[in-house]
């Protein structure tokens, strides 16, 4: 086996498994036809068709993307408009942009300032993504909210950056674009009478800068595909993505029937659609936004691109009044795309600031010495305990003051734990929830897994993994000497 570097190494419990449980049986996404879409004079929608041949064609379009959005939240279309030329061309320039060297591809790379390009360290859930991506708005430029503040009026312009090569690049990329966004209208449009309404009841949501955004991703092979993930267990948060994938495959969705992760297996030319986040706010939770995840392999690398059709900043999303009612009340409250955007564009590239907990990779801590430390103290934590004992600290000793003084006494120390089994987890806890208060923890772990950092955003307790550092009390305290009062120790 190969080695991964630990950034990249899923929790144990959310590694892909070997292989599928009854991999023959598997139920897949449904299959949607959308040649009823090109029937009429505008290959469109309409509310009614002109004929009864097509108003039948027209219904049951509907009531299969219905059906699918309720029981899935994921789906595959055909013959759905979008020139298979178009898609064979993206595929070309993403992988002869891919394909150049890293000093290339980085002249294109996204920054603090710029959250468009190339990017090759992306994280889902804390956890890095065995991929390289580049992303570009289908705007060209859009405005976004400047800050995540709630108060805060301000927008910045958001622009894309377009690498030199190959030539056709820019071209090819805005092209496929707008047949995407052809697409998706069209999507959006079915599932708007799917619920019930009107077939463009959503469309002016992405007039008027819409934050829409295409991505090539890269997927390489990887050489511990049971450890990594190309992209980590996630609900996609805008209202469609409309996902085109090559014959590699890899992408797994959570079926909602049994919880369980099934594959969707590469359909020739076909686009896999699923609804976000905002179409479950929309439809006040008849359609739900469904977790998936890509697992990646040894052999292959692979290349997708997802369409993901994003409202414009302004737009406040809520669910739609005309579904409400005494029985279906709100279940969400309105919130602010633009906002939302922000916080989550912000946390990407400030996530010290953000966490006060981060991981490090390439950190020069040789594995062999990392491995010879874990085995001394597998060692001796398996003595006997009245061997353990002889060396029993005791608490006296420690001088009070230990970590007054800075470093000049080096009053650092390494500490060796064991976490036996328990055989009431549920009761119990391996550290009770506190802050450090030192400077830094450098903290190693092995690949079992329990630590879990309070995140600031939400409050909610996440697993991290590989080396974690965390900034302690005295990074937090405002002492002139030692200060930065933007970082805070975080349980
Ligand atoms: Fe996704």
């Amino acid at each position: 086996m190969g080695e991964v570097d630990p950034a990249f190494i899923q929790a144990i419990d959310r590694r892909p498994n070997p292989k599928p449980k009854n991999s023959s049986l598997v139920d897949e996404i449904p299959t949607i036809d959308l040649s009823a879409l090109r029937t009429g004079p505008e290959d469109d929608i309409r509310e009614t068709g002109s004929s009864p041949s097509d108003v039948s064609g027209h219904a049951k379009l509907v009531s299969e993307i219905g059906h699918a959005c309720k029981n899935w939240g994921f789906f595959q279309v055909v013959n759905h408009g979008v020139p298979l030329e178009l898609g064979r061309k993206i595929e070309d320039v993403a992988k002869k942009f891919f394909e150049l060297p890293g000093e290339e591809k980085r002249k294109v790379k996204r920054d603090m300032v710029n959250a468009l390009g190339y990017h090759d360290g992306e994280h889902t859930k804390n956890v890095r993504d065995w991929k390289e991506v580049f992303d570009f708005l289908v705007e060209d430029q859009t405005a976004v909210a400047a800050s995540h503040e709630p108060g805060d009026e301000e927008l910045r312009v958001l622009t894309n950056q377009w690498p030199q090569y190959p030539p056709e690049f820019r071209e090819v990329c805005q092209e496929y674009a707008r047949a995407v966004e052809k697409l998706a209208y069209k999507l959006l449009g079915l599932i708007a009478l799917s619920l019930g309404q009107p077939k463009n009841r959503f469309d002016d949501y992405f007039k008027d800068h819409q934050t829409s955004l295409v991505r090539l991703n890269h997927y390489p092979p990887c050489p511990s595909p049971h450890l990594a993930l190309g992209v980590g267990p996630h609900k996609d948060a805008g209202a469609l993505t409309v996902l085109a994938q090559d014959d590699v495959g890899g992408l797994e969705v959570r079926r909602k029937s049994d919880g369980e992760w099934s594959p969707v297996t590469p359909t020739p030319n076909a686009y896999i659609i699923n609804v976000g986040d905002i179409v479950q706010v929309w439809s006040n939770d008849k359609y739900e936004s469904v977790e998936h995840r890509v697992v990646v392999n040894s052999e292959k690398e692979r290349f997708s691109i997802p369409f993901f059709f994003f409202p414009a900043h302004h737009v406040m999303v809520k669910p739609l009044e005309e579904l409400l009612s005494d029985g279906n009340p709100a279940k969400y409250r309105e919130y602010n795309w633009g906002k939302f955007y922000a916080t989550r564009n912000r946390s990407d590239f400030k996530k010290q600031e953000d966490w006060g907990f981060f991981q490090v990779i390439n950190h020069r801590v040789l594995l062999e010495k990392r491995q010879r430390i874990e085995a001394a103290a597998r060692k001796f934590f398996a003595l006997p305990l009245e061997e353990k004992r002889k060396i029993r600290r005791d608490e006296k000793s420690l001088p009070e003051n230990r970590f007054n003084s800075y470093f000049e006494d080096r009053t650092s120390f390494i500490r060796l734990n064991h976490y036996p089994p328990c055989p009431s987890p549920q009761l119990a806890i391996g550290v009770g929830r506190h802050k450090d208060s030192g400077a830094l923890t450098v903290l190693s772990q092995d690949d079992v897994g329990g630590l879990e950092v309070k995140r600031k955003t939400d409050g909610e307790w996440i697993t991290p993994n590989a080396y974690i550092i965390n900034v302690g009390d005295i990074l937090q305290d405002p002492h002139p000497s030692n200060t930065n009062q933007n970082l805070k120790a975080t349980f």
